[in-house]
């Protein structure tokens, strides 16, 4: 399997959330070449502008929807890590571009790959695959369950099954091997508004920047499994170099925070002493009472992978970078 030291990688959605930490972990890892392709569509050159001061680093503006924007840029290429993709908020504002970028892209980025001889390819899937979650464990083996789900959200999920689907075929067909990482929600430095989840915690962030108490929706015990982008970027690295193809394996930390817990986090970070508040929307519904349960045992058996960032302390860099952000803008 590729090595990353000395390798040339390219990071398909390169300009994203993960997309970044991936490459700024490859030029750590002493990769050869890293090449980050992005259209901007819906990630911005500033999140890495400090990977593009390396001169192992390069920037391609390109659209995985334009199957001959990838050829080049995978030429000689040890592995390509595909982090493109629409989450659910901006799949149900467009469904039509995300549907295409989920599965259409998904397949030229495998077929770039066939073309230009790429060894591996590991594709950014998510726990959506699992669809709604029982009260069980949820692990590798659980079925998609998406009757109750809102549509836009079993779009997401099948879209990421289908993406899934798609690198097997070409494993099977044509020996690329491939490996779908399959993420709980993804939160840390340079953190955007379109997952669902994480964003509340940039808008408690703002709220106490700008002397207001936070706001807690609902009941404020709905739980989610957070993970740090850091940990995910490390497990996209792992199963690049590890003899490992063919699987989807869970990225999951197996901790669930609740929604006033994130908040209680951001206000201690913030070292604030406004005190959370809960909204009296009266449309807010109280939580649901299922509860996201990952099984992360795949991922210690095939990458040795296990997260190394905690919550307290994620949160805390969260805020550290968004607190560095805002006072940069404020000096513009
Ligand atoms: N963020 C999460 O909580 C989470 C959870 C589970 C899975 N995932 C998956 O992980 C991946 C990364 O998530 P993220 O939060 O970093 O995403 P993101 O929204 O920050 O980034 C997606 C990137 O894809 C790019 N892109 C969109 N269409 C493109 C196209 N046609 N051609 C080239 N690039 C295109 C966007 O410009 C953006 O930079 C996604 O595939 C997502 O579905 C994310």
């Amino acid at each position: 399997m590729p090595a990353v030291s000395g390798g040339k990688f390219v990071v398909v959605g390169g300009a994203s959330l993960l997309g970044s930490h991936i490459g700024e972990l490859l030029l750590q890892a002493d990769a050869r070449e890293v090449v980050l392709l992005d259209n901007l569509a819906l990630g911005s050159t500033d999140n890495i502008q400090s990977l593009l001061s390396d001169g192992r680093c390069t920037f391609v503006r390109g659209d995985i929807l334009r199957l001959n924007e990838l050829f080049d840029p995978f030429a000689g290429a040890d592995g390509v890590f595909n982090v493109a993709g629409f989450l659910t908020a901006p799949i149900a504002a467009n469904p039509w571009m995300g549907i295409d970028v989920n599965v259409r892209g998904a397949q030229n980025v495998l077929e770039a790959c066939r073309v230009q001889g790429v060894k591996k390819m590991i594709f950014s899937s998510s726990t959506g695959v699992y669809g709604g979650l029982g009260d069980e464990p949820n692990d590798e083996n659980s079925p998609l369950r998406w009757g109750d789900l809102p549509p836009a959200l079993v779009l997401y999920c099948t879209s990421k099954v289908m993406g899934e689907g798609l690198a097997r075929l070409y494993q099977q067909r044509y020996g690329i091997n491939c490996v779908s990482l399959r993420y709980s929600a993804i939160y840390g430095e340079r953190q955007h508004k379109r997952a669902i989840d994480a964003t509340r915690m940039v808008e408690a962030y703002e709220r106490i920047r700008s002397g207001q108490p936070p706001i807690i929706q609902g009941d404020g015990n709905q739980l989610q499994d957070y993970v740090y982008v850091g940990d995910v970027a490390r497990a996209n690295l792992l199963a690049m170099e590890r003899n490992v193809s063919g699987e989807g394996i869970t990225i999951a930390t197996g901790v669930n925070t609740s929604q006033a817990g994130i908040v209680d986090l951001i206000v201690k970070a913030c070292e604030t002493d406004l005190k959370a508040q809960y909204s009296d929307d009266v449309t807010s519904k109280p939580s649901p009472a299922t509860r996201p349960v990952f099984g992360r045992e795949a991922a210690k058996r095939l990458l040795g992978w296990e997260p190394a960032v905690s919550i307290e302390e994620g949160i805390r860099r969260l805020v550290a970078w968004l607190d560095q952000e805002r006072a940069s803008t404020k000096t513009v």
